[in-house]
């Protein structure tokens, strides 16, 4: 089984994630831990929760964490996902209660408890995750293994952004929190741009999932509709699926190819902010460069299918 964290910023993809997970009995989800990101912390915090009770899953404690960047001001992305996150899908009331205990406590108590045993998904912005480290130095290493989404790398060379034009959304949000987590010397997976680009968000997808009929999967159809309606405004047909990765890599890793790199980012301000770059020396991600589209759609549909 799979003693797993969520720290997110839903955020539609984030949604996805979490009732992916939410969906799989083999997975314990110890909690999930908000941030600024996709939307404001009370937004982001708000749908963590709402999507919980969706699931029937009001037993998982939700912790809100940081309401802004280290050093930088907050970016969020309406844009892409509303103003409140979740675009114009409809979720219940939250039932639960957010904890009284803040973020980056709560992982580092739940990491130090379980030292070597906890699988950290990261799909926002990484400012819980570098507060947690600098509070507690070393304590990221005491995770199983952490898999986040962002950064974009393409065999050495940049590629374009998301977000700029060379930085990807997660990145940019928190350089220096991203920047802090890459040197923590923890057991580091990256997925980039790079990687979820080669997991595509279509109309045919979305009703793919659709089809399953519960109603988390129509709320995921949703999710990637209301999506694709703001993302073709700006011009584009095709999305990527870039968090719901984090889940299918942790449970289901012969679905991806990877190599050892070592991956630093930009935090001087400037037009390369958030930009990350694959240089040499040792090692310090697996540095994930190949997905298999059919089965992390399949991995998917499959946990959405057990949910309400
Ligand atoms: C990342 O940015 C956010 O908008 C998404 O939720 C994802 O985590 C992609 O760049
Ligand atoms: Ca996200």
């Amino acid at each position: 089984s799979f003693p797993t964290w969520h720290d997110c910023d839903p955020g539609s993809d984030d949604a996805i994630t979490l009732l992916t997970l939410l969906g799989r009995s083999d997975v314990q989800l110890l909690g999930v831990s908000t941030t600024h990101g996709n939307a404001p912390l009370s937004a982001t915090t708000h749908n963590a929760r709402a999507l919980l009770t969706l699931a029937g899953r009001d037993d998982v404690p939700v912790y809100a964490g940081a309401l802004a960047p280290l050093v930088r001001e907050p970016v969020y992305a309406p844009q892409i996902h509303g103003v409140g996150g979740l675009g114009n899908v409809p979720l219940p009331e939250p039932t639960r209660p957010v904890q009284g205990e803040h973020a980056a406590l709560a992982l580092i108590r739940q990491l130090c408890a379980q030292p070597g045993e906890i699988s950290v998904l990261a799909t926002g912005p990484l400012t819980n995750l570098a507060l947690a480290e600098r509070l507690r130095p070393g304590v990221l290493r005491e995770a199983r293994q952490i898999i986040v989404m962002g950064g974009s790398l393409e065999n050495g060379a940049p590629r374009l952004g998301n977000t700029t034009p060379r930085a990807e959304f997660n990145t940019y949000a928190d350089p220096h929190a991203f920047d802090v987590v890459l040197k923590a010397g923890a057991k580091l997976s990256l997925i980039g741009l790079n990687l979820t680009r080669q997991v595509q968000v279509t109309r045919q997808r979305a009703q793919q999932l659709a089809a399953v009929g519960t109603a988390a999967a129509h709320t995921c159809a949703a999710l990637l509709d209301d999506y694709l309606d703001r993302i073709g405004k700006l011009g584009q047909s095709v999305g990527a699926l870039h968090d719901p990765c984090t889940a299918a890599l942790m449970l289901a890793p012969e679905l991806f190819g990877w190599e050892a790199a070592r991956v630093v980012t930009m935090t001087d301000s400037g037009e390369r902010l958030g930009e990350t770059v694959r240089v040499d020396g040792e090692p310090n991600v697996q540095l994930v460069t190949r997905a298999d589209e059919s089965g992390v759609y399949g991995l998917i549909t499959e946990a959405l299918r057990q949910l309400p």
